[in-house]
């Protein structure tokens, strides 16, 4: 408590305070508190006080073309919304029974996943510190559920390593809990012979020691890795006469050439956590949120054609659903199109700006749901949610679902991949891409081909509107491109992920909305 009489403390005496007694660790908890922004650079929508008696022609109904609509509508512009396709969202996309997609140059596909079950075959969760997807959730009634990134019962397949773990369905809780009790013993070893003693101050080793006894399970006595309840159990532990026959824990070696342990560090990323969050059912919900609450401001099926600019304005010609060519004209434009498409739109930028456009790729990216018959990795399995890790990028991993727990069908993310092997698979037709990923998935499941009833998948790169994932900034385009990009080209302000540091995700096309819009209402109040 404050004493009576003492100054307030300022912002820089209390972080300083902290420092003196806690060190880093407790300063930038302090800085969150105040509200420095460590975790987020902003966690809610900026105020746009004054003037805002413009008209703003916002381009894409994906998330920062939505965000951008509503934040600008609400603090009085007068906002017209052009989107290309008959559907709001953009990445932000859920495909269920009777979603269509026609990939370029590819078959017409219709889901036909059973009413009720889908897949988020864009983004699909959300980190905790993503604070701008979550108060658009909260604000706009959009309820979210815990989203099971990481699952220790689930299986490792890896194909490449040598040993008795390769090519073998391998539970990730016996790879964590053997990993680290060999790891732990060696180095308890090591330390009990002296060998580390010139790094400890007085009284380190001991605690150090006990650090290591709990990190690896070891043993009491003589600190020795014999394996762990928490690996799991050859026999569980049930009633009456049977105490459980404990599991063996897999040879050192054996795991090393394995190298499975390459995925536990999996989920312990800034933007990947054990647990995180999806919007219930389905992704495509906060977009539709939006839409609600934009109503007419949003024009469906208006293809952009192109966009021009004088010192008086901003016109957008747009083809619209009936093969129409239209035009509508406004103060400003914010431009929530993906460069990947955009950079094949007649816009009317400086050749500085449209050389910057140029500096950024777009990731290939795929993936593929399967509808199964049964939950056969929740009953026989008692696999709930996470992932199925391999080291054959051609899938990259299966994961399952988060939701509609103990139920009868499930949709299953077959596959997910990137860069050439987004590339190579992505040339498959549909029935290829589905019996590739069905051949993956039975070298896990022993029940995996027989329960594949349909499926849906995707190759960004190849979708019309996205042409890619999301945005990939070179360390020379971050340099020399995107401070260009971030900065308005006369009236045209763009948005989206692609202009922040939040790339792939949701909270990127957020906050680069919100960063735009301020800068513009600046303009407008200047
Ligand atoms: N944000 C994307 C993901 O979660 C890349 O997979």
């Amino acid at each position: 408590m404050m004493n009576a009489g003492a100054p307030p403390l300022s912002r820089r005496s209390f972080l300083e305070g902290l420092g003196g007694v806690g060190g880093t660790g407790l300063v930038l908890a302090g800085m969150s508190a105040l509200g420095f922004g460590i975790e987020a650079r902003a966690a809610a929508p900026p105020v746009l006080n004054g003037r805002a008696g413009k008209r703003i022609v916002v381009l894409g109904s994906g998330v920062a073309g939505l965000t951008s609509a509503y934040e600008l509508r609400k603090a009085g512009y007068d906002v017209v919304l052009l989107e290309a396709r008959s559907r709001v969202g953009g990445r932000s996309y859920t495909a269920r029974r009777g979603t269509e997609l026609t990939e370029l140059g590819g078959e017409p596909q219709t889901c036909s996943f059973d009413e009720g079950l889908y897949i988020n075959p864009g983004p699909w969760r959300i980190p905790y510190h993503h604070y701008g997807y979550l108060h658009y959730a909260r604000t706009l009634g959009v309820p979210v559920e815990l989203f099971n990134n990481d699952n220790d019962h689930s299986y490792i397949y890896y194909d490449k390593g040598s040993g008795p773990l390769a090519r073998r369905a391998v539970r990730k809780q016996e790879v964590a809990a053997d990993t680290r009790g060999y790891a732990a013993e060696m180095l308890a070893k090591q330390v009990n012979q002296g060998a580390l003693d010139q790094a400890f101050s007085p009284g380190d080793k001991e605690l150090f020691l006990d650090y290591l006894k709990s990190e690896g399970y070891l043993t009491d006595s003589d600190f020795r890795y014999v394996g762990t309840p928490g690996r799991g159990y050859d026999v569980n532990p049930g009633a009456s006469l049977q105490p459980g026959t404990p599991s063996t824990p897999h040879a050192m070696s054996d795991l090393l050439h394995s190298r499975t342990w390459d995925t536990l560090k999996s989920v312990s990323d800034f933007d990947q956590q054990r647990t995180m969050f999806e919007p219930v059912g389905g992704m495509d919900r906060l977009p539709y949120a939006f839409a609600r609450e934009l109503g007419p401001v949003i024009h469906l099926q208006h293809v952009v054609e192109k966009i021009s600019q004088n010192d008086q304005g901003v016109t957008i010609g747009y083809v619209d659903g009936q093969g129409q060519r239209g035009s509508v004209s406004g103060d400003y434009c914010v431009c929530a199109i993906p460069l990947s498409v955009l950079r094949g739109i007649d816009l009317q930028v400086s050749p500085e700006f449209r050389t910057a456009m140029d500096g950024v790729s777009y990731a290939l990216v795929g993936k593929i749901g399967l509808q199964m018959k049964r939950r056969f990795w929740e009953e026989d399995h008692a696999i709930y949610g996470g992932h199925v890790y391999f080291d054959d990028a051609d899938i990259g991993s299966i994961s399952l679902p988060s939701t509609g727990w103990l139920g009868k069908k499930g949709v299953v993310l077959g596959y997910y991949q990137f860069f050439a092997n987004a590339a190579k698979i992505s040339a498959l037709s549909l029935a290829e891409r589905q019996a590739f990923a069905t051949a993956a998935g039975q070298k896990v499941f022993a029940q995996y081909a027989e329960n594949v009833e349909t499926s849906f998948s995707i190759a960004w790169h190849r979708v019309p509107y996205n042409l890619g994932g999301w945005a990939q900034w070179s360390d020379d385009g971050r340099r020399d491109a995107y401070p260009k990009l971030v900065e308005p080209d006369g009236r045209i302000y763009l948005a989206g992920e692609h202009l922040s540091y939040i790339t792939g995700w949701q909270e990127g096309a957020i906050e680069s909305a919100w960063s735009q819009i301020t800068k513009l209402h600046k303009r407008v109040n200047a």
